[in-house]
């Protein structure tokens, strides 16, 4: 599928305006790119008016709920992303861990409902300022990953994507050193393999996220070895966005 470049939009633009033309400006800007996918994640509310009938642009949600339908306010259920051509969908992002007390259980329970949805989920994980502090990095690691792979079948954990996302780097400009990157990256493909069958390699995906810019986008990929990033802040700059792609579509 070539190189994946996730933008998570997160709680912006505030206008329907403002989501349409930054995603037809994405849109046009990557017409003629190759080896690279695009996935945009917008908030829920502009997942209708977004369209792409484009290979290399797709559209992701960024939390999803574990149930398909009821009596649960304010939910949105996997078969209504599917509903609306929705494709990816991230899990377990530190933001909501942090904010709206996302257990490993819950994340868990997201992912399962993802995968029988046929969503590809991009399973999010990084420890925090204190861990690192601590040198607790590949322990957290472990235990995030362990606990949200908990009940999934080799068949299924084929689909997923991992995000390494260091809580510390995300949206304060320190972004992490690309050789910290590659080690967690050869981790995550431990776990899996350990956990699953060294076969499992050749799906998984894991990308880098946290802080990244045009100027440092491409260490990710050539020295740290993933196999994409996911963006945040640079993702709602159209032209800064465009200019990672352009990089690694080289
Ligand atoms: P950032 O966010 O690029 O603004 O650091 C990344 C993310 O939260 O996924």
């Amino acid at each position: 599928m070539g190189t994946l470049i996730v933008a998570n939009w997160k709680c912006n633009p505030t206008t329907l305006k403002g989501a349409k033309l930054l995603f037809n400006s994405i849109k046009k800007g990557i017409k003629d790119i190759k080896k690279v996918k695009v996935v945009i994640c917008p908030p829920f509310l502009y997942i209708t008016n977004l369209k792409s009938q484009m290979s290399n642009l797709k559209l992701g949600a960024q939390d999803i709920f574990w149930e398909e339908k009821g009596a649960f306010t304010g939910e949105i259920s996997p078969s209504m992303l599917k509903d609306f051509g929705v494709e990816y969908v991230i899990i377990g992002h530190s933001e909501r861990r942090r904010y709206f007390n996302e257990t490993d259980e819950m994340i868990n329970k997201k992912l399962k409902a993802a995968l029988s949805a046929k969503l590809r989920p991009i399973l999010c994980v990084g420890e925090t300022e204190l861990e690192k502090r601590k040198d607790e990095g590949l322990r957290v690691l472990n235990s995030q990953v362990s606990k949200a792979l908990k009940g999934i079948s080799e068949n299924e954990a084929r689909r997923i994507i991992l995000a390494y996302e260091p809580v510390w780097a995300i949206g304060t400009g320190r972004s992490c050193l690309p050789n910290s990157v590659l080690e967690k990256k050869l981790l995550l493909q431990r776990i899996f393999k350990k956990r699953y069958s060294p076969s499992i390699l050749g799906n998984l995906k894991i990308l880098y996220g946290g802080s990244v810019t045009p100027e440092n986008a491409l260490l990710y990929i050539k020295e740290a070895q993933t196999d994409g990033l996911l963006i945040g802040g640079v993702s709602l700059v159209v032209e800064k966005f465009l200019k990672i792609i352009k990089l690694i579509s080289k």
